[in-house]
């Protein structure tokens, strides 16, 4: 097992990555969580089928609190305030104080709706994060963004709330499908390019079994790094919208009907692009981050035109008044973040 503390003003969080350390989650659970009696687990219908009673059983061997759950239907259209609204009123009818806790098990639809949750619950609770999809064990389960979905866009409503620990079970993996675990290596290239390093060369020697602890462990370190240096994304944080600006964009374009990490892996393709044609990287550069997408195959294939695209892109919730901040590419493990208009940025993709 490995473990990784992530260190903000508002707290210390605990990461722990490891084979089979489901087992352990009571244990950490009150170690962490010292004063609940009410601890309430939140999580999807397919994570539910799965993985529920045996969380629940473990965590009532401790025998330290009582344990209650809730479940949802699985999938990213109930990452709204419905949901959010059932969550909320199942701890006020079982009186949940503010010493109580949610428990998040499952993907980072479930993790950004209980963190929400606790984040505003009583104005503020305790959560733990156990994720379970490649996706938000390197990347939605850290840093403490939380939030819900509305008609009128993605995570419009939610809250910097930081988890007491995030556990993470590389088991899991095996039941995840494998279109969601591509879902997660789209996100995986944007670690290796902003990172370089050994992310990049697990990579490209290929990702297995034997390494996945090492390698999760490697995209969540990367994500420390950048969080404890802007916990609130003024600065830093966006190096970790790489390929997102494109990747929200058609995501929107499509209605939702295209995972996320497969519509960021897009936008980095389209990064990288940019990058060749306005000479930032070398063809050698070029050809390596191209191979990556190619080699794990991720990405959409779906060529949507800037017509289409640019009026998401100015109405996306990360774009400012005057421009969008780019994170564009210099090279492996080189990013930086750039303020440019929408024209310049229409250019720069062209
Ligand atoms: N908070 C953040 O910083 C952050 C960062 C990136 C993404 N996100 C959010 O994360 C969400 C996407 O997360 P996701 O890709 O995990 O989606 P998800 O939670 O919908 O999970 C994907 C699918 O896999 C299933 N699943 C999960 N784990 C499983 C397992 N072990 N076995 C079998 N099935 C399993 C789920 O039921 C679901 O059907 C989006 O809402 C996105 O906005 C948040
Ligand atoms: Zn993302």
């Amino acid at each position: 097992m490995k473990t990784i503390t992530l260190k903000t003003e508002s707290k210390n969080s605990t990461i722990y990555i490891g084979k089979s350390i489901l087992n352990n989650i009571g244990d950490i659970c009150f170690e962490k969580l010292p004063k609940a009696k009410k601890i309430l687990v939140v999580t999807d219908s397919n994570v539910a089928k799965i993985y529920l009673e045996k969380a629940i059983k473990i965590l009532k061997e401790k025998d330290k609190a009582n344990i209650y759950s809730i479940s949802f239907e699985a999938g990213e259209k109930s990452k709204n305030l419905n949901v959010y609204s059932d969550i909320i009123k199942a701890a006020a009818m079982l009186q949940f104080t503010r010493d109580d806790a949610f428990i998040s098990l499952g993907g980072g639809v479930c993790g950004d709706i209980t963190g929400f949750a606790a984040a505003t619950y009583m104005r503020g609770i305790k959560y733990i994060q156990i994720p379970t999809s490649l996706l938000a064990a390197i990347d939605a389960s850290i840093g403490g963004k939380t939030g819900v979905d509305i008609k009128e866009g993605k995570n419009l409503i939610g809250a910097f709330w930081q988890p007491e620990a995030v556990i993470f079970d590389t088991e899991t993996l095996k039941t995840l499908p494998e279109m969601e675990y591509k879902n997660g290596l789209g996100e995986a290239i944007k670690y290796a390019i902003l990172d370089g390093g050994d992310i990049c060369k697990i990579l490209k020697t290929g990702l297995d079994e034997n390494n996945i602890e090492d390698f999760v462990y490697l995209c969540a370190q990367s994500k420390v790094n950048i969080v404890e240096k802007d916990e609130k994304e003024g600065s830093i944080r966006a190096l970790l919208n790489l390929g997102h600006t494109i990747g929200h964009a058609e995501e929107a374009v499509s209605e939702y009907s295209i995972q996320h990490g497969m519509a960021v892996a897009d936008g980095i393709l389209v990064m990288v692009h940019a990058a060749k044609k306005n000479k930032e990287i070398t063809e050698e550069e070029y050809k390596e981050i191209k191979s990556l997408i190619e080699k794990y195959d991720v990405g959409t294939g779906i060529n949507f035109s800037l017509d289409t695209l640019m009026p998401f892109v100015f109405h996306d919730k990360k774009a400012k008044n005057d421009g969008i901040n780019v994170v564009v590419i210099k090279g492996i493990g080189k990013c930086e973040i750039k303020k440019m208009s929408f024209e310049e940025f229409g250019e720069y993709i062209k």
